[in-house]
């Protein structure tokens, strides 16, 4: 099959497009023909390790450990294991397979079948791949760590790329107010997602403009921790899901700390896929709730400049990998 390697790390140059083995499945695995895989900052930080941490935690120290990038899938099942009880061959699904290895920048994929969902019936395979981990890191942000609730004020900071796209919509399907904050020429697409708000951030800091929300979400950009505490409610929530890497860094350091006095909390989220999140997922897409939005389409040879392009950081949704045998079948 063909797959997109990378055996060390660096810029996207270092990423070829090679004829590999197709991979075997366990008894507990099943087999999926891949049909559309999506681009994440996730494969970025594990292609480049900009972060040096990504080695550290298991990317491997000098090398990368797994050598097919590429963590959101959609697919038809090919053959299942055994012990498979959920799925069958001809099934179409989708899901995050960052759990198990990655690998999702190929043609075939073996995974554990928990990796997987059925695929929204009202979803193409390009549209379904854009989905896992943006739409569950945003929901177990806004859900789990962030409480939220109905009425509440809630701001989404870098609104526009994958996960703030359903940062946006998943919040106003809790019933919240929803704030996007954005550069000018995302704004309309802000409002049609159904932000009640939008804030243009080359033009107003949000964090100086008196204002006050009950749950702030940061998914891009930057601001101090401070900064965002003084922007929230007294019983307000601060979530950092990403973003610059100072940014990532406050929050995990000092967001414990200054969560210990007044009512304010200061955290976290770190998206864990699993299939619960990604059900609750496809209802909200199966009922028009929350829609993918697609920036770019790239085919399987051209994940480097799919890479690229995300790597500067200003992706409008998501980046989708399409595979050239789906024009075979
Ligand atoms: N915690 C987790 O488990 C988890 C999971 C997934 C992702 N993440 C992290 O979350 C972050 C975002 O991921 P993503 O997939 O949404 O990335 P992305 O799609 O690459 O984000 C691109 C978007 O960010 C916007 N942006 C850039 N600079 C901004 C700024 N200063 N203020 C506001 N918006 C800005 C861009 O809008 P403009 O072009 O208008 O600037 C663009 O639309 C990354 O750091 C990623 O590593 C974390």
């Amino acid at each position: 099959m063909k797959a997109i390697v990378n055996t060390k790390y660096g810029p996207p140059d270092v990423l070829q497009l090679k004829e590999v083995e197709k991979p075997t499945f366990k008894e507990d695995e099943v087999l999926v023909k891949v049909h559309a895989a999506s681009a994440n900052a996730y494969d970025w930080h594990l292609l480049t390790a900009d972060i040096f941490l990504v080695r550290l935690m298991g990317g491997g120290l000098l090398k990368p450990k797994n050598t097919i990038l590429g963590v959101d899938i959609a697919g038809r099942v090919e053959a299942v294991g055994r012990n498979v009880k959920q799925f069958q061959p001809g099934d179409e699904v989708f899901g995050d397979i960052s759990a198990c290895g990655n690998g999702g920048f190929a043609e075939y994929v073996s995974v554990p079948e928990s990796a997987l969902a059925l695929k929204p019936v009202n979803l193409s395979f390009e549209e379904a791949a854009a989905v896992p981990m943006a739409a569950v890191t945003a929901l177990q942000g806004l859900r789990d760590q962030g409480q939220i609730q109905p009425g509440q004020k809630v701001l989404i900071n870098g609104a526009s790329g994958g996960v703030g796209t359903f940062a946006v919509q998943i919040a106003k399907s809790f019933g919240a107010e929803v704030t996007a904050v954005c550069s000018t020429r995302n704004l309309d697409m802000a409002r049609s997602l159904g932000a009640d708000h939008v804030i243009d951030y080359t033009r107003e800091d949000f964090t100086q403009n008196g204002q006050q929300y009950d749950l702030i979400l940061a998914v891009n950009g930057y601001h101090p921790i401070s900064a965002y505490k003084r922007a929230l409610t007294p019983k307000g929530i601060y979530v950092m899901a990403g973003g610059s890497t100072a940014q990532i860094f406050q929050a995990v350091l000092l967001g414990p700390w200054m969560s210990i006095t007044g009512g304010k909390k200061m955290g976290a989220v770190t998206g864990k896929p699993n299939q619960k999140d990604l059900a609750i997922i496809k209802e909200l897409l199966e009922a028009g709730k929350v829609v993918p939005v697609i920036d770019k389409r790239f085919p399987l040879s051209e994940v480097p400049e799919a890479l690229r392009y995300l790597g500067e950081g200003h992706a409008r949704g998501k980046v989708v990998i399409t595979m050239e045998h789906n024009s075979k079948t």
